[in-house]
């Protein structure tokens, strides 16, 4: 069969690594989520001190930029691909919300951008790929087979990340998550460099009133009929 590249994009917490996970599995094609790589970076800067709540030296990240090395490494456990940081397995690290909370400034910068789109390219060129993120269908693969947009209520989204980190035993409130998620997606749509928004050939998807498995089922129908 012939093989796509699948891009998704859509808004903070819409429920887009579950369903990329899900079709590359099903498709049997490779899952990169690049929010990890983004993430990564910034766990970078917060751990060198380049950023807090107060400051962000955007120049002692720039300067450092070659010597952030991003690699994937499939976990055993899981099967699915964890971003390793010069080496260090992140993967825990990078979920938390102090990690959210200063994500989207450090993915406004052109030159964080660059540097992740490129490998991000690398990653494709192959295809039999999903993809998700932010600029997925607008500037990393313009030309994907198939570009999906998810979106919900900020209500919806802040209510299942706010079920997903308590699990995980980190000590947020609702509020707090729904003001990260609703923050995170000023900042990313209204930034400079490639800007959040649904590329025109994009397919939306407003997953409020669907169950995963209602949601799933579409989206593999798109894909089977675009391969
Ligand atoms: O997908 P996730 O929520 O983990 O992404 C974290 C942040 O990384 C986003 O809020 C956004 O600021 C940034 N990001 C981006 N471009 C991407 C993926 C993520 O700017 N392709």
């Amino acid at each position: 069969a012939k093989k796509i590249i699948v891009a998704i994009d859509g808004h903070s917490s819409t429920g887009k690594s579950t369903v990329a996970k899900q079709l590359a599995k099903a498709l049997g094609y490779i899952y990169v989520d690049t929010g990890a790589m983004y993430r990564a970076v910034s766990l970078y800067a917060m751990r060198a001190g380049f950023i807090d709540e107060s400051h962000f030296d955007t120049e002692a990240l720039e300067n450092d930029l070659s010597k952030i090395n991003l690699k994937f490494e499939i976990s055993p456990k899981t099967g699915l691909a964890e971003v390793l940081l010069n080496g260090e397995n992140i993967e825990q690290e990078i979920r938390t919300l102090a990690v959210s909370r200063h994500v989207s400034k450090i993915a406004a910068v052109s030159s964080v951008r660059r540097k992740l789109v490129e490998q991000q390219q690398k990653m494709g060129v192959d295809k039999g790929i999903v993809m998700d993120g932010r600029d997925i269908g607008t500037v990393v693969f313009p030309k994907a087979e198939l570009k999906l947009f998810m979106t919900a209520t900020a209500k919806d989204r802040a209510e299942r990340r706010f079920i997903e980190l308590s699990d995980r035993g980190e000590d947020v409130t609702y509020e707090d998550v729904l003001k990260n998620v609703v923050n995170r997606d000023h900042i990313d749509s209204t930034r400079k460099d490639s800007p959040l928004r649904k590329a025109g050939d994009a397919i939306k998807i407003d997953n409020s009133n669907l169950t995963l498995e209602e949601q799933f089922d579409q989206i593999l129908q798109l894909a089977k009929i675009t391969i």
